[in-house]
């Protein structure tokens, strides 16, 4: 058994950061499944929504958020988490992170900030059109130089323990976790009081993402399955515009770009979104995903097209160096010619329900950045407001932790986690089902639990999704693990978490919209889709 401080689930922006906070204060252990950088994180290109300017303010920052998150937003939240953001950003800037700058009028240097969809002002600050690899690449190499924290990549956390698992009621609390070695195949134990889960979001169960492979909702599925609540799942997000090319099917075109005066078109060069919406272009997610989805629909196109050829070319390359290079990789000329784009799942705005601190229902077990439900995203994210919470919530979730299992005092009885049993597991042959499972899974989630529903599509998935949850079982209990079996388990559990919330929701509301009840319900306050375990 090896026994941590603190051990931090995931190398995203939350864990890489909670790991610096933690640190201050004991020994780290922070894992990663796969390699440390590979994470949404790290993919992540508009920016960071921060309060940097004199024109902007804390009060238009909290409003553009509530405006976005449909009624559906923790008002308090909002505005601590906003609050802070300024401070966290200072504190990235110390840790040797760079953002672009520009010359003000009086000739001092100043962030260079953009904008995105549902933003009055300009409050994203960003490192060209690769904000996350700037982050995570500095955040990475400031936790492996520091000599309390030990990064343990290809470590694929399989399960929380908790005392109620060890048959201990009179607390419930976490005390470790199982992981698998990815590299020898082995599963070890490690002890903890104090776990962060910051393990991402969950895209990987719909056929069309924008988020790399490592999101497969690990987080919710073993927070569930460990007795904490989850809230909000049917709200996922899906990003208006991913390049439509066989070849680069994930990569997203940043709402930056929008930001900054591209268009969105159809096939004969026409604007449409001020046909949907008077912000246009630049209206919320939920209403730009939308209203492509019915021009797709409505012309049976299978793209529309993202325009940002009318502004200069060394305009367009020196903002988006990264998206240009990968667009003429297949050949399109993002300076000459319009972008095929189309909606794909990118964001988990539900999760395991905390408060503003990260805590969850599950004493000394924290989860920070996309895989927690603060509140603070509502029915639909404000764009860049992700990484703002992932940096700001991490190190609340540190000091909340600390105040209430101080390090080095001896709070409790001290418990005893029995070794991993393989039973009698064989090794695993059957590759091959795991996969076709794997492809029915997104792909039912895309064609019954996207971006519009009915009553009778959610019910389709859910009467499938306990079949394969079956399934599921047998291959995990007669198997030895491997983290395909793992992720398909987790994934399978996200996956029913999502429609059970979306079945729950009998309204349309920011991101969850369905045919059967078009309506927003006008209860104030509307309530939260909330699943209990116990
Ligand atoms: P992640 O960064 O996803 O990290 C998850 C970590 O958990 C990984 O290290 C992974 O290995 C680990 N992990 C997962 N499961 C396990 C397990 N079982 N065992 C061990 N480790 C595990 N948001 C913004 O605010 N601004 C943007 O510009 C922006 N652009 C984006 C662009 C793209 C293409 C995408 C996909 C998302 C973007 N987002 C953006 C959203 C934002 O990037 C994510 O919400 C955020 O990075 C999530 O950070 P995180 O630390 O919570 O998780
Ligand atoms: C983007 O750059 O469009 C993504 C921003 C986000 O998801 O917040």
């Amino acid at each position: 058994m090896i026994e941590y401080d603190f051990i931090i689930i995931g190398t995203g922006a939350a864990g890489l950061s909670a790991a610096l906070h933690a640190a201050e204060h004991g020994r780290v252990a922070v894992l990663s499944k796969g390699a440390a950088d590979d994470s949404n994180s790290s993919w992540a290109q508009g920016g960071i929504a921060c309060v940097q300017s004199e024109e902007d303010s804390i009060e238009q920052h909290v409003n553009d958020t509530l405006v976005a998150g449909a009624g559906l937003c923790k008002e308090g939240v909002v505005r601590a988490i906003v609050t802070d953001g300024p401070a966290r950003i200072a504190e990235l800037v110390k840790w040797g992170v760079h953002f672009d700058q520009r010359e003000a009028t009086d000739g001092h240097l100043e962030f260079d900030l953009t904008r995105e969809g549902g933003h009055t002002r300009r409050r994203v600050l960003h490192s060209a059109d690769a904000t996350g690899r700037e982050l995570t690449g500095k955040l990475i190499a400031a936790v492996r130089a520091h000599p309390r924290i030990e990064v343990l990549e290809h470590h694929f956390a399989i399960d929380l323990v908790t005392t109620a698992k060890l048959g201990f009621v009179s607390e419930e609390r976490v005390v470790g976790l199982y992981v698998l070695d990815e590299k020898s195949g082995e599963v070890e134990t490690f002890r903890s009081d104090r776990v962060i889960l910051a393990t991402g979001g969950c895209g990987r169960v719909y056929l069309y993402t924008t988020n790399p492979q490592i999101a497969t909702g690990d987080g919710v599925a073993m927070a569930w399955r460990a007795g904490a609540t989850v809230s909000n799942m049917e709200f996922i997000q899906f990003h208006p515009t991913c390049l439509y090319h066989p070849q680069k099917r994930s990569f997203l075109i940043t709402e930056a770009m929008r930001g900054e005066g591209a268009r969105l078109v159809d096939k004969d060069g026409n604007e449409f979104m001020q046909k949907h919406d008077p912000r246009g272009s630049l209206a919320p997610r939920d209403v730009v995903a939308r209203a492509i989805d019915h021009e797709i629909k409505r012309t049976g196109g299978p793209c529309v097209y993202l325009d940002i050829s009318h502004k200069p070319a060394d305009f367009i390359i020196a903002h988006f160096p990264n998206i240009h290079r990968a667009c003429l990789e297949v050949d399109i000329d993002i300076t000459r010619q319009p972008i095929p784009v189309v909606p794909a799942a990118h964001y988990q705005c539900g999760g395991v329900l905390t408060d503003v601190n990260g805590a969850t229902s599950i004493r000394g077990l924290a989860a920070v950045g996309e895989v927690g439900c603060t509140g603070l995203h509502g029915a639909n994210r404000l764009a860049s407001n992700s990484l703002l919470e992932c940096l700001v919530v991490s190190k609340r979730a540190v000091d909340f932790i600390l105040q209430k299992l101080p390090v080095g005092k001896p709070h409790t009885q001290s418990y005893d986690i029995p070794a991993w049993k393989h039973g009698d597991a064989q090794d695993l042959d059957e590759l091959v089902v795991i996969y076709h499972n794997w492809d029915e899974i997104r792909r039912l989630m895309w064609d019954y639990v996207s971006i519009v529903r009915t009553n009778k599509r959610l019910q389709r998935a859910a009467a499938r999704l306990r079949n394969l949850k079956r399934e599921m079982q047998e291959f995990y209990w007669n198997f030895r693990v491997t983290s395909e079996v793992l992720e398909l388990r987790n994934l399978v559990e996200t996956a029913s978490l999502i429609v059970d919330c979306a079945v729950r929701r009998q309204e349309s509301r920011g991101l969850h919209y369905t045919l059967d009840y078009p309506a927003t319900e006008n209860a104030k306050p509307p309530s939260d889709t909330l699943l209990r375990r116990y």
